[in-house]
């Protein structure tokens, strides 16, 4: 299932984020912005459970969230995702997925995991901008699903319909937050338009 999340400051930060004279500076900037709406948006939903606190004048009923929250930033670009998460679950869990395509084959290879354990009754929710043709987010999402994830949310920022499909064959129980579903992969496997390579303009390398 794939939410592409309509916003006027998502279409705004997105037209910078294309533009291939924008700086890593405000490269930065924007991508936690657009992160920061789709985590908004992707946690909406969490559970919550009853509570009471103290407010200067009197008790006051209140909700919090009820469940185990994880965030996983597929490294290194979806580290431009994870400080704005946090801003809006800051007691969520942090574990890292180190995924790297190959430039010749554009195939995923891990070459770093520190994952928390047990993840059966964790929301958890990858961080990764860019879903091309989807190879990255699968390799994730089955190492947590080894680890017992059942409920697994991915966020991207731009999403291809070729790695959409591929995730909904690889993992069909995940739900997608983008911020653009474009229109197709290059033969060089970059998404079309696209902002080209996230890591490296988020990096400035
Ligand atoms: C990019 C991007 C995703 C992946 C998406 O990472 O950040 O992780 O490609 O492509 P896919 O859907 O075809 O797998 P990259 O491998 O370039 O590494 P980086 O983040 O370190 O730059
Ligand atoms: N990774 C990127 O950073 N950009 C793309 O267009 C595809 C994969």
């Amino acid at each position: 299932m794939l939410h592409v999340v309509a916003h006027a400051a998502v279409h705004e930060a997105l037209a910078q984020l294309r533009d291939r004279t924008t700086p890593s500076t405000t490269f930065r900037r924007l991508a936690r912005r657009v992160g920061l709406i789709l985590a908004t948006d992707a946690t909406r939903d969490l559970p919550l459970e009853d509570g009471f606190v103290e407010t200067p004048l009197e008790r006051a009923p209140v909700k919090r969230v009820a469940t185990r929250v994880v965030a996983v930033p597929i490294l290194r670009a979806g580290l431009g995702m994870l400080e704005s998460f946090l801003e809006i679950v800051p007691e969520a869990q942090v574990g890292y997925c180190g995924l790297e395509r190959n430039e010749q084959t554009a195939v995923a290879r891990r070459y770093y995991e520190k994952l928390p354990k047990d993840l059966e009754h964790a929301t958890v929710f990858v961080l990764d901008p860019m879903l091309a043709t989807g190879g990255s987010a699968a390799m994730a999402i089955e190492g947590l699903k080894g680890l017992g994830a059942r409920s697994v949310r991915l966020l991207s920022i731009v999403a291809a319909p070729e790695g959409v499909a591929a995730l909904e064959k690889a993992a069909p129980d995940t739900i997608i937050w983008a911020a653009a579903l474009d229109r197709e992969l290059n033969d060089r496997k970059y998404i079309l338009p696209g902002l080209g390579d996230f890591g490296d303009r988020l990096y400035g390398t």
